[in-house]
């Protein structure tokens, strides 16, 4: 059975506190010059939490910022322009969940002519049970990675990113420490939807991270064979203070949140090592790279399997088929 590392919502909010304590080592290389100045970035989850401040931030540094989201559209858009002072923001609709939605965000930004520089993949899903998709699968596994596994695959497929040496755009896959620990990759399970409560709920949203991580790794060997045409990393931005928390049952979250408000770092103060990643030179020329805030770490060695990456791929080319008559795979 697919295990994360965690099935108690305490515990698992309370890893990786520790290393906010720790020197973040790259926290000075971070610049006021790094900016987005004629570059388009996308940020998936941009009216909540983490990803509105990457919009807000992201906007504040010259970028055009493209806010996909299913909720919150105008209002989150407008609070961005707001707040960041810049016309240069726009809303569109994207459900994670359904394979239709992600085909017509997609489309559409084709016939825009968009080329995105950036894609800060960061909406995720916290349910605390099971729920079935329109397209039969549980919630967790198909906003959490294979939303994203299609999403990206759509993205290169149509050209909307364009893999190129000189431009070298980014991918970057909002991760959690706690996909440390996770159990390998269980393909009895995988795609498959059946019912089950919290506990493995809280287990599968890390495990997920666990899967999300090994297909950042198998994409970003897949683009960037003997020199890197796209910087293709992942990114933890430690214990931030949002929504994620909003279906934990009602008890526990009453815990959670006071844990949240006191220790937590607010959305604004976690999402500069992301803006880093996406901007700075220090990643040229370079990929597969995990951040823990801005503290540069291995991710869990389980990550790094060829075998596995590449059996993640072919498991996911094998469903999405299945799924999906449109299924448009990149590579
Ligand atoms: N908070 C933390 O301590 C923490 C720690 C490590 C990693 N992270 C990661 O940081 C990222 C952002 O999370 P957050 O903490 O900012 O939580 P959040 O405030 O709950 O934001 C999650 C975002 O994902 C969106 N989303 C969920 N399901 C979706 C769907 N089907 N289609 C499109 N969008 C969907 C939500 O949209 P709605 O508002 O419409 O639901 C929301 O915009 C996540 O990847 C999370 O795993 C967070």
């Amino acid at each position: 059975m697919a295990e994360g590392r965690f099935d108690n919502p305490v515990v698992a909010s309370l890893t990786g506190f520790y290393d906010r304590f720790r020197k973040q080592e790259l926290k000075s290389r971070f610049k006021d010059s790094d900016n987005f100045k004629g570059k388009t970035v996308l940020i998936t989850g941009a009216n909540s939490g983490l990803g509105f401040a990457l919009a807000v931030q992201s906007a504040q540094r010259g970028a055009r910022v493209i806010m996909a989201c299913r909720s919150q559209i105008p209002e989150a858009g407008e609070k961005v322009k707001q707040l960041s002072r810049s016309e240069n923001v726009e809303m569109r609709f994207l459900d994670l969940s359904k394979i239709d939605s992600i085909h017509q965000f997609v489309n559409q930004l084709q016939e825009d002519k968009i080329n995105l520089d950036v894609v800060m993949l960061n909406a995720a899903s916290a349910a605390s049970r099971s729920r079935p998709t329109d397209s039969g699968q549980d919630e967790l596994f198909m906003v959490n990675y294979f939303s994203n596994f299609i999403l990206c695959n759509l993205l290169l497929s149509q050209k909307i990113i364009q893999p190129d040496k000189q431009k070298q755009s980014r991918i970057i896959f909002i991760s959690s420490d706690s996909h440390r620990g996770s159990s390998a990759i269980d393909y009895n399970e995988f795609g498959r939807y059946f019912d089950y409560g919290v506990s493995k709920a809280i287990s599968n949203y890390s495990y997920f991270k666990l899967v999300l991580n090994t297909f950042a790794t198998e994409l970003s060997r897949r683009i960037n064979k003997d020199k890197v045409l796209a910087q293709v990393n992942c990114i933890c931005p430690g214990p931030v203070n949002t929504n994620i928390i909003r279906e934990v049952p009602f008890p526990i979250r009453m815990i959670l949140r006071g844990i949240f408000s006191v220790i937590f770092r607010s959305p604004k103060k976690a999402a500069p090592p992301v803006i880093y990643m996406a901007s700075s030179d220090d990643f040229k020329d370079k990929t597969n790279q995990y951040l823990h805030m801005f503290i540069p770490k291995r991710m869990d060695e389980k990550v790094y399997d060829e075998s596995e990456g590449q059996k993640l791929w072919e498991e996911s080319v094998k469903l999405w088929k299945q799924l999906d008559n449109k299924a448009k795979v990149f590579l």
